[in-house]
């Protein structure tokens, strides 16, 4: 699709062959929906006061307006009272509207970006969120199917104003924000057959060159040789041999820079080992790396923006399988911090990918590591599918992840880390056990596992709830099937307030 800025305003000669309207619930018509009000001869507002349209959030109507006007059509879309809004309703009407153009098989759409003092959003971020709803809510994965020709898409998104230099940003760092996104969707959609540690890491790899990324592949001699001892417990049971994928931002001058370090889950599938997981919990596991595609979608957003920031995205890639060579409960296995752990469950087994990838975290003197992870299913039963889990060990990086979780409307809720979940994880025979075996509060009982393979300020995010977009209720911009790309925007705002 093709995205550019156009200067000018609405009249009555701009041909599109749709424009996208937004208009608020029971506030009158202003701006840009009182311009098309009046050139529409008032019919808007007919329609409004005859409760026709109201403008109640994603709600929408086309109207056609015919002789006099260059556009074609006219998707009014709602968003909601004037006093609610902000970016949120506005990426999911640049959605709603998309979606709607395409099924009316129209081929460029048209919007007019507006600033909204009320809701702190100036041009430039109205510009990047329409621009994210539009193309997030694009989206569609063909998979396998081997018939199915898609549809035809949108060619062509414009922007119309008269400050091309705000939407030109903006629009910029929409694309961006959201291709790393759909990067993320569309890895984690992808079968375990084909989505292998090795098919990710060549992915990672062919972006890296993308968007001009630094990036190495560990094999597996590499992590023996770095005594990676949790990580290879996990992927002995697999022949589809773990990658360690290192993607490294360096701006000029990155030595005078912060150092942010982002760790993704990368478990290609979780059968849960021989602590196997029941026919029903197993499906939904091909997207158990999750956390690392959102760890590279974030990395392909910091790139192409050039954040000016020192930013190493690692993802420990592995499948979780069981054979004759698969790690047992019971085995004490050694992380490459020396530290020993005996294993409870087979199925705790990413926050042992996560404690080596901690570890090699280190060696980069990070300002702060943010770890993200499909990690346990306790976190789903604290906080459902409407927030992800937020742990850690320091005000300042929790403070700016909520900051960038309510920019990105990948919201996180924070979560405790109790002395009493390290007790539950005392062993007899190691250094801490990998999973306390019974009592509640599993998810912090994980973040206190990691705890102990942290010397820097540090965050987790427990996304398991966040993985699937079937438990994501309506929101246009998230496909109604599949990944939702969880975590990529999240993490690229962090950077990017850290940065600013
Ligand atoms: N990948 C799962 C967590 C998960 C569950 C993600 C449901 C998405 C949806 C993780 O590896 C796991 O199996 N965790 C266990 C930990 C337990 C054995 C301590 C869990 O949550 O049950
Ligand atoms: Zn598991
Ligand atoms: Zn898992």
């Amino acid at each position: 699709m093709d995205l550019r800025v156009k200067a000018g305003a609405f009249d009555a000669n701009l041909a599109a062959d749709a424009l996208v309207v937004t208009v608020f619930e029971g506030d009158g018509l202003t701006g840009v929906s009182a311009t098309v009000n009046e050139a529409l001869g008032g019919q808007l507002e007919r329609l409004m006061t005859s409760g026709d349209f109201s403008g109640t959030l994603d709600e929408s109507l086309t109207l056609y307006p015919g002789e006099g006007l260059g556009v074609r059509r006219v998707i009014l879309v709602g968003v909601g009272p004037a006093a609610a809004f902000k970016a949120d309703p506005l990426r999911r009407a640049a959605a709603v509207g998309a979606q709607r153009a395409r099924k009316l098989k129209a081929s460029e759409v048209v919007f007019i970006p507006e600033a909204h003092e009320a809701a702190e959003l100036n041009l430039t971020q109205a510009a990047q969120v329409i621009t994210e709803g539009v193309l997030l809510g694009l989206y569609r994965y063909h998979g396998q199917k081997s018939d199915e020709a898609p549809a035809a898409d949108l060619t062509t998104l414009t922007l119309l104003g008269e400050a091309v230099a705000e939407l030109e940003q903006g629009l910029k760092a929409g694309e961006a924000f959201a291709l790393g996104t759909l990067f993320a969707r569309d890895l984690k959609n992808l079968p375990p057959n084909i989505c292998t540690p090795e098919y990710m890491a060549q992915r990672a790899v062919a972006m890296a060159g993308e968007v001009g990324l630094r990036v190495t592949v560990l094999e597996k001699h590499q992590m023996a040789a770095l005594k990676m001892g949790a990580l290879l417990a996990v992927a002995q049971g697999s022949d589809a041999t773990p990658r360690f994928i290192v993607l490294e931002h360096r701006p000029d001058e990155a030595d005078k820079l912060d150092t942010l370090v982002l760790v993704g889950k990368g478990v290609t599938f979780d059968t849960g080992g021989y602590s196997l997981k029941s026919r029903d919990g197993m499906i939904g596991m091909k997207g158990d790396m999750g956390g690392g595609a959102a760890v590279l979608g974030a990395m392909r957003i910091v790139a192409a923006l050039d954040m000016p920031l020192h930013v190493v995205g690692l993802v420990p890639a592995s499948d979780n399988m069981i054979s004759e060579k698969a790690y047992r409960p019971q085995e004490v296995i050694t992380a490459s911090n020396g530290k020993t752990i005996e294993i409870i469950s087979t199925d705790a087994e990413g926050r042992l990918l996560l404690a080596d990838a901690l570890v090699y975290a280190q060696r980069y003197n990070p300002a702060a590591v943010v770890n993200i992870a499909t990690l346990t299913g306790s976190i789903v039963g604290a906080l459902g599918h409407a927030a992800a889990g937020l742990f850690g060990n320091d005000d300042h990086v929790r403070e700016a992840l909520l900051s960038a979780a309510a920019s990105s409307d990948e919201l996180l809720w924070h979560m405790p880390i109790y002395p009493e979940y390290a007790q539950a994880l005392e062993s007899d025979t190691a250094d801490f056990k990998n999973s306390a075996g019974k009592g509640g509060g599993g998810a912090g009982v994980a973040a206190s596992f990691l705890s102990n393979f942290v010397a820097f300020p540090w965050a987790h995010v427990d996304m398991a709830g966040m993985m699937s977009a079937q438990d994501q209720n309506g929101v246009p911009y998230i496909p109604g099937k599949g990944s939702t790309g969880y975590g990529a925007r999240l993490l690229a705002e962090f950077v990017r307030q850290w940065s600013s």
